[in-house]
């Protein structure tokens, strides 16, 4: 269980250490360089312009590596806590984000139940490159051809990138569930009490688009 975290910022320090502050995460930063050096993947800074021929497919066998480098550095290792349920990220259907050079940009994990598509993570290789967009329009894709009346997803209080990131993109906060993290704490006290931004950790949100149809998609957003 020592990899196992909820997912959040904080997740990505599993060991308790304090999480890196915003303005570092906004930049990629150099920490985040060097890790972008153990995925081999060779990635962009931001600032360098849109990731140029990025495209989306399901995972193959041969991603699996790079996939499990970016979950190891979004959020620990395969393993996520949300809404007091635990995944294995390696079980759940993946799609990845590919450069023009075929180098991983972005991995979204889901799962397709009752009437919706469930985002159970989504981490791009290099934040702000265009490659979070580009899978979450792929996300919305699926869960229309397989009928699902919403995509959905829960986040953490702290992760206002994220909050961001989702509003922006035609989601919408449906729930919170104070003390969800609190909870996930019990079971799991690795968890720091301040999260991203010195905000303490605490609440999970849930973000929900309503697939109706008419309704126009992820790929219109943000004008
Ligand atoms: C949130 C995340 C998935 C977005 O993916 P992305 O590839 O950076 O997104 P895009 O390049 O397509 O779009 C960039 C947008 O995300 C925002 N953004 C979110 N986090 C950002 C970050 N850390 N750095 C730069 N931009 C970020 C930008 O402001 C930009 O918003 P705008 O286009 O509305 O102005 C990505 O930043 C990430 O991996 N974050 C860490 C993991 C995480 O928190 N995942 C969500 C958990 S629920």
């Amino acid at each position: 269980m020592g990899t196992e975290a909820t997912r959040s910022r904080i997740e990505r320090v599993p060991d308790g250490r304090a999480a890196r502050p915003r303005a570092s995460r906004r930049a990629g930063g150099a920490a985040a360089r060097k890790e972008a050096g153990s995925l081999g993947c060779g990635r962009p800074r931001r600032g360098d312009g849109p990731m140029a021929g990025i495209r989306v497919r399901p995972a193959e066998p041969h991603d699996r590596e790079d996939v499990t480098a970016l979950h190891h550095r979004e959020w620990g290792g395969p393993y996520v806590v949300v809404h007091d349920t635990r995944y294995d990220l390696r079980e759940l259907p993946t799609l990845v984000a590919v450069d023009g050079a075929g180098r991983l940009a972005g991995a979204l994990v889901h799962r397709l139940a009752d009437d919706g598509l469930e985002v159970v993570s989504l981490a791009a290789t290099s934040p702000g490159l265009g490659a979070g967009t580009a899978l979450l329009v792929a996300a919305e894709a699926v869960a229309v051809a397989a009928g699902a009346a919403r995509l959905w997803l829960v986040t953490t209080n702290d992760n206002l990138d994220a909050l961001r990131f989702y509003q922006r993109r035609g989601l919408r906060i449906v729930a919170v569930d104070a003390g969800a993290v609190d909870r996930a704490r019990e079971l799991k006290p690795t968890i720091p009490w301040i999260g991203a931004d010195d905000i303490p950790l605490r609440d999970e949100l849930r973000l929900e688009r309503r697939l109706t149809p008419g309704q126009a998609s992820l790929a219109s957003t943000p004008s």
